[in-house]
């Protein structure tokens, strides 16, 4: 192909799904600005792949508008960010569902907010939002986050209804239990147990990998998924299906 690189944003790059997801996104072809908190993992990345950092913190709205309000449109936009919780919905705590709101889905609202109308100004764009088998069947021990996931998806297929006359698509990939410094932390906190019980939750016994989650984020993000919008792609070994 010739011409210049689509330009793709790229939210919690540093580690885990979100750095996998830039690095296809390289190897595809596309100019990635990455996101994230974490200044030493996106220089990493950055020198790793190319992909041009910018440090931010996505709870902060502010920051996020003036980071990017005068951004040319990006082609794809991905919001991968998340923080999970481990925890029985009775030992959460108001300020639980206020931090894991602010980052799994407000932070979403934000991005969505200042990069769609240049991407409805061009007529065409690629969105997909990283939610998880939790929004979609529950969580035992994750109430909120599931809440917040769930949030996700009503908003994606949303944005999916407003623009798809604009050639605009948007779809929800929802990951099962993915081997990834998340993950890995809520099994040091929790013991073995949790390990065992992520890995046992997909059909397939295994955790997956951040590849394969973001090997579905490329094809969303390809040109050849132009008719597919609205929709929630679980990447979970079949732990969602039926769903
Ligand atoms: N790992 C899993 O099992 C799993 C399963 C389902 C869904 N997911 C979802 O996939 C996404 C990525 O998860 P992961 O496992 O790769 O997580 P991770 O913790 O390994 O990586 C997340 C990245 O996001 C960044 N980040 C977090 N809060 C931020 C903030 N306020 N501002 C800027 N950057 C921030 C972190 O610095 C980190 O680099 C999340 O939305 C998560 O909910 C993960």
């Amino acid at each position: 192909m010739t011409g210049e690189a689509r330009r793709a944003l790229v939210t919690g790059a540093g580690q885990g799904i979100g750095a996998a997801i830039v690095r296809r996104l390289v190897a595809d072809g596309c100019a990635v600005t990455a996101i994230d908190r974490d200044g030493a993992a996106l220089d990493r990345l950055a020198e790793e792949t190319g992909a041009r950092p910018l440090l931010l913190d996505l709870t902060d709205q502010r920051a996020i508008a003036g980071a990017l309000a005068d951004a040319p449109a990006f082609a794809v936009v991905v919001n991968n960010a998340g923080i999970d919780q481990h925890a029985f919905f009775t030992d959460t705590t108001p300020e639980d569902w206020r931090r894991l709101l602010a980052i799994n889905l407000e932070a979403v609202f934000a991005i969505t907010h200042v990069t769609l109308p240049a991407m409805r100004a061009a007529g065409a764009g690629r969105i997909v939002m990283i939610a998880s088998e939790a929004g979609r069947l529950g969580s035992r021990g994750g109430a909120v986050y599931a809440a917040a996931k769930a949030g996700v998806i009503g908003f994606a297929r949303s944005i999916a209804r407003e623009n798809a006359d604009r050639g605009i698509t948007a779809n929800v990939v929802a990951p099962g239990p993915v081997d990834t410094p998340l993950l890995r932390a809520a099994v040091n906190a929790r013991g073995e147990r949790l390990l065992h019980a992520m890995e046992a939750a997909p059909l397939m016994g295994r955790l997956g990998t951040p590849e394969e989650v973001a090997a579905a984020v490329g094809f969303l993000a390809s040109e050849g998924a132009a008719f597919v919008t609205g929709e929630v792609l679980g990447v979970s070994g079949g732990m969602g299906c039926g769903a």
